[in-house]
């Protein structure tokens, strides 16, 4: 085992379609297909592809939130794939999860306060005047004023309460944060403010995080190292400035040619090009090279034979993609 913090070997999670008074299985949504990655203690591993790609479930897997269909999961050197709640729950306390939603994760009915103090009581266990003194510390952490923890979730905005998503999410200490499309649900004008916060916490905590992201441009700032998913798979990892200045699969290519569908006009002024096609069904995906009905440069043998991940590049150390023509 290296000595990664976190990682998925080989991990499969293929949810069932159930049809009929019977319930019969009629196929399989394969939303993650053999997935392995890694992250290291203080590294920041961005997780970037289409909506639908898998990496929701890749980052749930990851969690212990969803189980997997086959593959292996790691936390701290130890195989955890089959722990049970009780024996997680350790481990909880140093995986978080922040979620695109701030509202998912505060409860309307809830004094924000207590929302970020109900992971210290089901984890610490701290006195009534530590509980107090912990709970205002992480506001500041995250840029609020302490005094705000007595306010309702519908008294603060996006992203205030998103903020307070991350002041819960780091109230155990932990050392790995899931952050799944983080700022996504916030208006431009506040995205970088909470990336800015999110890479302050990183340096100051020596926080880990798995930075979920539908473009490439939203983990630019944080990530070490980056992971493109395509229906399920990975089809480029490797270091950011590598796979972000000299993509090599044509599907990270096009991702970082094609600009926020929010802005289609702007994207044709500009002459950029926006990815062509539909992404395939997940429950039969294309034959051999699933990307090759949208690739330009397909050829037949994409069609028929799927090349696996495999080291690329001399002088690109750990670039690893899974493309025939990628060198
Ligand atoms: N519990 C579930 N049961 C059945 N299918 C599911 C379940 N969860 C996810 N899926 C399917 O798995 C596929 C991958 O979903 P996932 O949410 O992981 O993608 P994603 O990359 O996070 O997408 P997005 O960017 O939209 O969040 C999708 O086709 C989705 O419909
Ligand atoms: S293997 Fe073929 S179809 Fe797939 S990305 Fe490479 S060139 Fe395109
Ligand atoms: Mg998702």
């Amino acid at each position: 085992m290296s000595g990664a913090l976190a990682e998925l070997r080989d991990v499969s999670v293929h949810f069932p379609i159930r049809r009929g008074l019977l319930q019969r299985e009629v196929a399989r949504v394969r939303a993650v297909d053999g997935v392995s990655l890694s992250i290291e203690r203080g590294e920041v591993l961005g997780l970037v592809g289409e909506s639908g790609s898998g990496k929701s479930t890749a980052g749930r897997a990851l969690l212990r939130l969803t189980p997997p269909t086959s593959g292996t999961v790691w936390f701290d050197g130890a195989d955890v794939t089959r722990w049970s709640r009780a024996r997680l729950l350790p481990m909880r306390r140093r995986l978080q999860v922040v979620f695109q939603d701030p509202d998912a994760a505060l409860d309307p009915r809830m004094r924000v306060g207590e929302s970020v103090a109900e992971p210290l009581d089901v984890h610490l266990r701290l006195s009534w005047p530590a509980r107090e003194a912990k709970v205002a510390q992480l506001f500041e952490a995250v840029g609020l004023d302490a005094a705000l923890r007595q306010r309702w979730p519908h008294e603060f905005s996006g992203g205030q309460r998103q903020r307070v998503g991350i002041a819960r999410a780091l109230a155990t200490d932990p050392d790995l944060v899931v952050l799944d499309e983080p700022v996504s649900a916030l208006d431009v004008s506040v995205q970088a403010q909470v990336l800015n916060l999110l890479a302050d916490l990183r340096q100051q905590r020596g926080l880990a995080y798995l930075f979920i992201a539908h473009d490439l441009g939203a983990v630019a700032h944080l990530a070490d190292r980056v992971a493109v998913m395509y229906l399920g798979r990975i089809v480029e990892i490797g270091p950011a400035e590598n796979v972000l200045a000299a993509p090599r699969h044509p599907y990270t290519q096009a991702l970082l040619r094609a600009v926020p569908r929010t802005d289609p006009v702007q994207a044709k002024a500009h002459g950029f090009q926006v990815l062509e096609g539909e992404i395939p069904n997940l429950r039969s995906p294309p034959t051999g090279c699933a990307f090759h009905p949208r690739c330009p440069a397909a050829t037949p043998r994409c069609r028929v034979e799927h090349q696996a991940l495999r080291p690329c590049g001399t002088g690109s150390k750990g670039v690893a993609v899974a493309c025939w023509q990628a060198q």
